[in-house]
């Protein structure tokens, strides 16, 4: 997990993102998680969707990182994650629906782990929106978020794909 080695400090008080780049797939361009680290699952469908929010991850990383050095857009970091929660609901609105369809199992595990995910996440947003409080949202995308993603993602979305690409591509 090549991303916890640029992870020297947690955003609060030790972020050194230049100095990290000898020794890991991210760049400028992807600040929060390089491409290569998504783990590949099954079902081609569900990679896509995982590229596409870790794009999304990245923009609002290169925002707060812009901020951080003191030239703070807050109305597109607003923006941003705006978008990378809708993306996130849609996201797990179609797994659930599909673990559903096809009567995956384990579907009201997978599915709780989802909702306490997006609880967080509106929790975020809500206080983002409050008080813009840019620790608080850097410390969650930089050093909590790419941490649970890849565990989900090798976890509950790898066993569900392994199950889903009987059905679906
Ligand atoms: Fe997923
Ligand atoms: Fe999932």
């Amino acid at each position: 997990m090549t991303f916890l080695k640029a992870k020297t400090g947690d955003w609060e008080c030790n972020f050194h993102f230049e100095n990290n780049l000898e020794d890991t797939t991210m760049s400028e361009e992807h600040p929060v998680m390089a491409p290569d680290d998504i783990p590949t699952i099954a079902v081609g469908s569900m990679n896509n969707t995982h590229h596409e929010e870790v794009g999304l991850v990245n923009v609002l990383g290169a925002l707060l990182l812009q901020a951080r050095e003191g030239n703070a857009d807050e109305e597109a970091i607003g923006k941003a994650l705006d978008e990378w929660i809708s993306h996130t609901e849609a996201h797990f609105e179609r797994e659930n629906r599909l673990m559903q369809e096809h009567g995956f199992p384990p579907f009201p595990v997978h599915a709780q782990e989802h909702a306490n995910a997006l609880d967080n996440l509106r929790q975020l947003q809500q206080r983002w929106h409050e008080n813009h409080d840019l620790d608080a949202l850097g410390s969650y995308v930089f050093n909590t978020w790419p941490q649970w993603f890849q565990m989900h993602v090798n976890s509950m979305d790898n066993v569900t794909a392994q199950f889903l690409s009987n059905f679906v591509d």
